[in-house]
């Protein structure tokens, strides 16, 4: 039976890989977060890893706080970076394939065009900076997949769908900025694309790959199209207004556009990708 260790496995991704692992049968899941295996202590990486022989694993685990990051950039570098290269370390030369997570920060959002995996990366966060050494760790071994998603929302934890409903319930009006584009992940479609890619392995209906891919739901908006659809969707009564970017005065620089070509993980593994909007759809009725 093929054992799949999932890291990070308290959040918004890990959550969502809990749900649906309930509809793959026949392997052993691992779900673990840092207190089970704080994947940033090495010898405590290495040990679970060596004890439990995982076939898979899927690291999910992250420091996501964009702009607490330029201040913390040690602790970003250590759960983004140091800790994806203990476990790329405790399996280097194994069969076991890894999957780590990684993000649209790492470009420099200056595009027109989606970015494929073979665009430069030019990361201008210390967020983005500590996941795109991430990536060059988790490559330290030879079955790592690393896979580039951006926007990711869920009913899990915090993130900008929540925010927006919550903001929504209590004020008349909201200000959103319009003029950042990209595309929303919902967690729970990612889940199950890292599923179904794994169980096509294991079934032998497709190859492993090793190498950089990306996913994000289909389609495009901005920031500003995103929260008007969730208050539609949520059936609330506030206004959403467009502002620009420069009067939100994030501490840390937001990409402009970040839309990921998704043809890759596509045509490799046979992926059907829904569209943003129907995904959301399905999110929102789960939260009500
Ligand atoms: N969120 C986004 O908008 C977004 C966008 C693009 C890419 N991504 C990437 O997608 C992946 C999944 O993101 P997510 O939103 O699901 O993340 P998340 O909700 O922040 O979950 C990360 C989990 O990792 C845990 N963790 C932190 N340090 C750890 C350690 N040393 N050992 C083990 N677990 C640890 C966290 O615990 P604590 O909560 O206690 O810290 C949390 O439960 C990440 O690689 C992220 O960088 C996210």
């Amino acid at each position: 039976m093929a054992v799949i260790l999932i890291t990070g496995a308290n959040g918004q991704l890990g959550n969502e890989l809990r749900s649906v692992s309930g509809n793959f049968y026949g392997y052993d899941f691992i779900f673990t977060d840092i207190g089970e295996l704080d994947i940033s202590d090495n010898s405590l990486a290495a040990d679970f890893i060596n004890k439990n022989k995982p076939d898979w694993i899927v690291n999910c685990a992250a420091y996501n706080s964009v702009d607490k990051a330029e201040t913390e950039t040690d602790k970003a570098m250590l759960i983004n970076c140091t800790a994806v290269k203990n476990i790329a370390e405790a399996i280097k030369g194994s069969d076991c394939r890894f999957i780590h997570v990684s993000t649209d920060y790492v470009f420099n959002g200056n595009a027109s065009i989606p970015y494929d995996e073979n665009t430069l990366s030019d990361p201008q966060t210390a967020y983005g900076r500590s996941k795109l050494a991430g990536e060059k760790a988790a490559m330290l071994h030879n079955n790592s997949m690393i896979i580039r998603t951006s926007w990711l929302y869920s009913r899990h934890g915090a993130n900008f769908v929540k925010t927006i409903l919550a903001k929504a319930r209590k004020n008349d009006a909201l200000q959103v900025v319009f003029d950042q584009s990209g595309t929303p992940t919902w967690a729970a479609d990612l889940a199950e694309a890292i599923m179904n890619i794994i169980s096509s392995v294991i079934r032998n209906q497709v190859a492993f790959n090793a190498g950089t891919y990306h996913y994000s739901n289909e389609g495009v908006c901005s920031w500003y199209d995103f929260a008007t659809e969730i208050v539609e969707e949520a059936g609330l009564n506030c206004k959403v207004l467009p502002i620009l970017s420069k009067e939100f005065n994030a501490v840390a620089k937001r990409p402009n556009y970040s839309v990921l070509d998704k043809s890759k993980i596509k045509e490799t593994y046979n992926l059907e990708i829904p569209h943003w909007r129907s995904s959301l759809r399905k999110c929102i009725d789960q939260m009500k």
